[in-house]
């Protein structure tokens, strides 16, 4: 039985009624540029995540950039992030003109370490770039306690709707930064049927920025403050997201017990190391991932009995040859560059069935001689 990483179809079959339905009062309206929809979205992710304002855009690449452009951080500036993350995490802060400046992950979460990311800070540091890898929070806190007045954008491209219990209260991903950035990119827990993104943030100023940058930087139609872009969430994306939201929150719990199932799985299995997660978060598992010995030869095991996997993240970001110029060596940054070695990605979608869940449990073990 083949089980692929991810199955969009599988989906598709439970909400086609619902997205069809959405998808034609867009149609009926024949309002496709910031239309109704977008607006009913930024509400319902605004409440979702905390905060008092959300404001789609294009991509979760844009959602970053904008961040970064309503933040005045530009040429001659360093925003410190990890090195281990998807590339736009670094590459906007290169687009805008700043300096990636990275610093090494915790090695158990495999988000950005605060006490690293506070030791690289130099009296050119704009921003800091905490992501939430894996739909598991990084320590949002801790940047505010070690980095005080430096502004934390959090990438939280792979956990909308994760949490972490601060002092006794549970913060939502996005809620405790200064802006939070979202990707509904088709494989995250909430994607929509092409790009898309959002940025989430509690600062009434930052947001009326973020909605002029997304229209060429003009608050007024033809009348431009600052050079802008063209970015704004298509309402076709918002329609489906609107028409996937309200299954989030059951499709993330669903994947907290496919986790559940793994770990308790894999727990004895030699050569394997289930991952972290913290017991203040909340993961919303986008992906499971796990260490892995002799990684690469098991990925090829599990191919061959047509168990989809994948490697986020092969090649740590300070050692891709865009960022030569940077002059960060291999070794520069450990505990990525291992991370980058040894990790592999398993189907964790909530349609997976269980025999699928069982499958590839059983092709793991017999790697291992278990
Ligand atoms: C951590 C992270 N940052 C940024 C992005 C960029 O989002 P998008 O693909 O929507 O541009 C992604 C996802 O693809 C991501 O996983």
């Amino acid at each position: 039985m083949p089980v692929p990483l991810l199955d969009l179809k599988a989906q598709h079959a439970l909400i086609k009624n619902d997205v069809v339905a959405e998808l034609l009062r867009v149609v009926d309206d024949q309002a496709f540029i910031l239309g109704p929809a977008v607006e009913r979205l930024e509400r319902a992710v605004a409440e979702l995540s905390g905060t008092t304002h959300a404001i789609g855009c294009a991509s979760g690449t844009d959602a970053l950039l904008l961040a970064f452009r309503a933040l005045d951080i530009g040429r001659g500036d360093e925003v410190i992030t990890t090195p281990f993350t998807f590339f736009a995490t670094a590459g906007t802060i290169h687009n805008v003109g700043a300096t990636p400046v990275f610093a090494d992950i915790e090695p158990e979460t495999f988000n950005l370490d605060p006490a690293l990311a506070a030791a690289a800070v130099t009296a050119r540091t704009k921003a800091v770039v905490p992501v939430d890898l894996f739909g598991q929070m990084a320590e949002i806190e801790r940047f505010a306690e070690r980095m005080p007045g430096i502004p934390i954008v959090e990438d939280a491209a792979q956990s909308i709707g994760a949490s972490r219990t601060i002092a006794g209260r549970q913060v939502m991903a996005g809620e405790g930064a200064t802006i939070g950035t979202l990707s509904f990119f088709p494989t995250k827990n909430l994607g929509g049927y092409g790009d898309g993104g959002m940025m989430v943030t509690q600062d009434d100023a930052v947001a009326t920025r973020l909605r002029r940058l997304r229209v060429h930087g003009g608050a007024r139609e033809y009348f431009h403050d600052e050079v802008g872009y063209n970015s704004r969430l298509d309402t076709v994306q918002a329609a489906v997201l609107l028409a996937k939201l309200p299954h989030l929150e059951g499709w993330s719990r669903t994947r907290r017990e496919h986790a559940r199932f793994y770990d308790e799985a894999l727990a004895q299995v030699p050569g394997i190391r289930p991952p972290v997660v913290r017991p203040e978060n909340v993961s919303i598992f986008n992906q499971y991932t796990i260490r892995a010995e002799r990684r690469d030869e098991l990925a090829a095991h599990l191919k061959k009995k047509g168990i989809g996997t994948k490697v986020y993240y092969p090649l740590p970001l300070h050692l891709q040859p865009c960022f030569a110029y940077l002059g960060l060596k291999q070794g520069s940054y450990p505990e990525s560059e291992r991370a980058a070695a040894e990790v592999i990605s398993l189907p964790i979608y909530p349609e997976l069935t269980q025999p699928q869940l069982d499958e590839t449990v059983a092709a793991i073990r017999s790697f291992y001689g278990r």
